[in-house]
């Protein structure tokens, strides 16, 4: 791996770069607002932004999975939608391996981008349309890309693919409302998987579905990336199904990316108090188990009136003047890792604030006695990190 600079040049762009022979898609610098207007009796004018996606870069790698992780409304969904053109976007530029794909400048170009990317969505009933039958569903990108198939030959691949995905033959002349919340996911990765893409983007793809169906949805997942090498754009709520899916992960606030890294690492040893305040409201599904816990605080501040200089400095635990003055820019703090943070935490374990060590959450009982064991240390509700006593 390539040594970690001391350098102030060295941008999170530049180190993406490097990589580039082992990315699938490139994006830089992405940014998606959505205008905001007061209308008035004979016309409406733009009084502001909404600063969905203000500036993002995130590298796909071939092959692997990608996680993004924020909470609601931080532009996840945006980022997403705008790069598979769903939306249209204000700057930035996109790359699938070495061709631009910003803008295309023929039909062609984008239904040869269509056929390598694909877009799995967070709501299996609103995305399917009620009136067609599964099999024209998941045949309609046969339709439009693949004109030089017969039509026995489609619904062969759409039996073969309702099958790969585990459903039945049978199951192509029924219509969505006859299937249940994780058999209706089935089918909408079905249908992006159809055209054979390289990189599937995600949209929450499990955080409607109950929890057993949400585990074969990933396993299913799992193996279609492993027989078919595909790479995913991976969303989520849930930080324990990013962990167990995701090679690398983004966490994303506020429109811009505040770290980024191999998932454990970051997972394991965040450098941003943010990232900190997420993994410690990770449940750990053992009533035994108090748990130190930072409690963020107020609510996300409004995309259209940004706070100066970081954007999380309202919430922080660790704001200091400077953090309501500059914005910090992504930089390397550790091998792979980058954050944007004034102060990035260093060698924060994780396990070991939340009170656990690594072989307990794993067996999440005390062999010697069959108990859980609880070791967080908190004290009368209160747990102190960085210079901030926090709400436990
Ligand atoms: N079509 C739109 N017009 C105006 N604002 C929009 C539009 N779509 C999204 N937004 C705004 O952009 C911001 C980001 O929304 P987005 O749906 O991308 O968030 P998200 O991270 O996916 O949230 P969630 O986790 O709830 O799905 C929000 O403030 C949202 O209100
Ligand atoms: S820059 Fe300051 S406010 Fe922002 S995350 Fe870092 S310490 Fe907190
Ligand atoms: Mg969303």
């Amino acid at each position: 791996m390539r040594k970690m600079t001391e350098s102030v040049e060295y941008t999170f762009e530049q180190y993406l770069d490097e990589t580039a022979e082992e990315t699938l898609l490139r994006i830089r610098n992405l940014k998606k607002w959505y205008p905001v207007t007061e209308n008035r009796v004979l016309f409406s004018r733009v009084v502001g932004h909404i600063k969905a996606v203000d500036g993002v870069s995130i590298d796909i790698p071939r092959g692997k999975t990608m996680g993004l992780v924020g909470e609601s409304g931080c532009g996840k969904s945006t980022l997403a939608r705008t790069v598979v053109r769903l939306e249209p976007f204000q700057a930035g530029t996109l790359f699938l391996e070495d061709q631009n794909i910003s803008s295309f400048k023929s039909r062609r170009e984008e239904l040869a981008f269509r056929r390598r990317v694909q877009m799995v969505f967070q709501d299996p009933y609103a995305s399917l349309n009620p009136r067609r039958l599964v099999m024209d569903i998941i045949k309609e990108p046969l339709d439009i890309h693949r004109k030089d198939l017969g039509r026995e030959e489609k619904k062969r691949m759409v039996v073969e693919l309702l099958q790969t995905v585990g459903l039945e033959a049978y199951h192509a002349l029924r219509y969505p409302h006859e299937f249940s919340g994780g058999q209706r996911q089935r089918i909408g990765i079905a249908r992006a998987l159809i055209l054979q893409p390289d990189l599937i983007l995600l949209d929450e793809p499990v955080s409607a579905l109950d929890v057993s169906v949400q585990a074969s949805i990933l396993n299913l997942l799992h193996d279609l990336q492993e027989q078919f090498g595909l790479a995913y754009l991976f969303i989520a709520h849930d930080l324990s199904v990013v962990k167990h899916v995701s090679d690398f992960v983004s966490i994303m606030y506020l429109g811009r990316l505040v770290e980024v890294g191999p998932v454990e690492e970051v997972f394991n040893h965040p450098t941003h108090p943010y990232t900190v305040s997420l993994l410690s409201a990770i449940p750990i599904p053992d009533p035994d188990i108090e748990k130190a816990r930072i409690i963020l605080q107020g609510d996300v501040p409004s995309p259209i009136n940004l706070p100066p200089g970081c954007r999380f400095h309202p919430r922080c635990y660790k704001a200091q003047k400077v953090c309501s003055e500059i914005e910090p820019e992504l930089r390397e703090v550790r091998p792979g890792v980058w954050s944007a943070c004034h102060f990035p935490e260093e060698g924060f374990e994780v396990l070991k604030f939340i009170g656990l060590e690594e072989k307990e959450v794993k067996i999440g009982k005390d062999t010697s006695t069959g108990k859980a064991s609880s070791k967080a240390s908190v004290t009368e509700g209160k747990t102190s990190i960085g210079n901030k006593e926090t709400e436990v």
